[in-house]
């Protein structure tokens, strides 16, 4: 049997593969979280400007755009349906926050996820846990992550809220990725940077990045690229992640 002729994609039957109908062919059906729900989900995890945040399952990118929008995070969405693709993307285009936000058409199984400040999830149990080796090896310690409704089996979380949205509660885990990321001293030399200096000058082979930012009032994301800098000229020798 040959290729099948180009018209049997446009049939309805064929097209339910990309429709809302066909949500039970995907891990998770597309239900959107209340927006009042996602602006606490975020809130819950502290998510600072500059961060970056992943949502994974995005559905029509409102907690992406949210974030992009009012928490002036670098926010990406992940969502295996293109109609939804398309509708979040366009819908950013309009709000103008391309440069900010942005979704990522694929599967979140295949989506390295080691940049990440914030992870949120409106998934499944199941599904959340099938995600959590992926989580576990690619996330970097004090990584937050928030689900909705949904919790992630064998984790800890830091906190569980419930709020009521209309007639409906709904369940927020907050979840911390353990461990420390440590920088190691290298060569000491003059630095002409204020902010290089700042960091350098706490680093000593004990404190931790989360440590350093805490001290520094920054976020984790800026010590780590103040790191890379002072790696680069030697000042650190490596940054270690004790887990
Ligand atoms: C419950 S909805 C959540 C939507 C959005 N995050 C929110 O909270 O409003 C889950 C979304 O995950 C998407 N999805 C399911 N399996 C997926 C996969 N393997 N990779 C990426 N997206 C997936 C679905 O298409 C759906 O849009």
């Amino acid at each position: 049997m040959g290729e099948p002729p180009p018209w049997l994609w446009d049939l309805p039957l064929i097209n339910l593969y990309n429709s809302d109908v066909a949500g039970f062919m995907y891990d998770v059906p597309f239900v959107a979280t209340p927006e009042v729900v996602v602006r606490r989900m975020l809130q819950l995890a502290r998510v600072q400007k500059g961060e970056v945040l992943y949502d994974l399952g995005s559905g029509d990118g409102r907690i992406v755009i949210m974030a992009a929008k009012e928490f002036g995070a670098r926010a990406f969405g992940v969502e295996i349906r293109k109609d939804l693709y398309e509708q979040s993307m366009a819908r950013i285009k309009d709000l103008g926050l391309a440069h900010t936000a942005t979704i990522i058409n694929a599967s979140f199984y295949d989506v390295p996820l080691t940049e990440a400040d914030v992870v949120t999830m409106y998934l499944l149990t199941s599904v959340n846990e099938r995600l959590r080796p992926k989580l576990e090896k690619e996330l970097r310690p004090a990584t937050r992550v928030v689900t909705h409704d949904f919790e992630v089996p064998g984790w800890r979380p830091v906190v569980v809220e419930e709020i009521y949205e209309d007639w409906r509660s709904h369940k927020l885990f907050l979840y911390k990725i353990p461990g420390r990321e440590v920088p190691v001293p290298g060569k000491s030399i003059q630095l002409e940077d204020r902010w290089l200096r700042q960091v350098a000058e706490l680093v000593d082979g004990v404190r931790s990045v989360e440590e350093i930012a805490g001290k520094l009032g920054v976020t984790i994301r800026k010590v780590r690229e103040a790191l890379e800098e002072l790696r680069k000229l030697g000042v650190v020798d490596d940054v270690r992640i004790i887990k």
